[in-house]
């Protein structure tokens, strides 16, 4: 089976160009402007998946303390690179996900983000996966890609469930408390696919 890192790599530079970097620093800003007033300045923020830090790097220079998990070694070099580069505030560290109770403390973040990882887990790891972040962190902001978008966009050959915003609202996501949610088409550089961004609070 294909590692994120070997998927990354046929479609990105996972050392970030000056113009990725910048591109990246865009969308981050972008994003912002939908959650800004939830998160306060200096946030400490856990990334979880962080992949190559092209929200983390970008995050760690606006004044938020960063840290970005993942559990492929490679991915996770080079997220290490991008963060010497171009970083401010900014730890990249291995782990998975699922221990992220055992290798954080409860309360050791202001928010906890992910960007195109939910969707990778099934139903009850969705919830229990929000579940923990909601122990680390009174705020959780989670983007997932959705059903709407032809799926021959995703010709990358990793396992993704793509739902409809209601399906995640009302069935994945139902019983948490959900204070914002948008769909929006993600950035050409990224992809251009549909996709729901949600903040979720304790
Ligand atoms: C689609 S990528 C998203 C990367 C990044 N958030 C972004 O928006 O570019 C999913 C990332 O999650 C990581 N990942 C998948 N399962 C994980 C797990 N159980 N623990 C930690 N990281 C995981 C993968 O290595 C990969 O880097």
């Amino acid at each position: 089976m294909k590692t994120w890192f070997e998927a990354f790599k046929e479609s990105m530079n996972v050392i970030f160009t000056d113009e990725d970097f910048k591109r990246y620093l865009g969308n981050v800003k972008k994003d912002l402007r939908f959650y800004r007033k939830h998160l306060g300045k200096k946030a400490r923020i856990l990334d979880l998946g962080c992949g190559l830090g092209v929200t983390a790097v970008p995050l760690s220079t606006l004044g938020y303390e960063v840290v970005g998990i993942d559990n492929d070694r490679d991915v996770m070099g080079a997220a290490t690179v991008n963060a010497r580069n171009f970083g401010g505030s900014i730890e990249i560290k291995y782990g998975d996900i699922f221990d992220i109770n055992e290798i954080f403390e409860k309360d050791s973040f202001d928010a906890c983000i992910s960007g195109g990882l939910l969707e990778h887990f099934s139903e009850p790891e969705i919830k229990m996966l929000v579940d923990k972040q909601l122990i680390l962190a009174p705020l959780v902001i989670s983007s997932v890609p959705l059903a709407s978008y032809p799926d021959e966009v995703w010709d990358d050959g990793m396992q993704r469930n793509l739902w409809e915003a209601d399906y995640w609202i009302n069935n994945i996501l139902d019983g948490f408390n959900i204070v914002k949610h948008k769909e929006s088409k993600a950035s050409e550089t990224i992809g251009g696919f549909l996709e729901l961004t949600v903040i979720i609070e304790r």
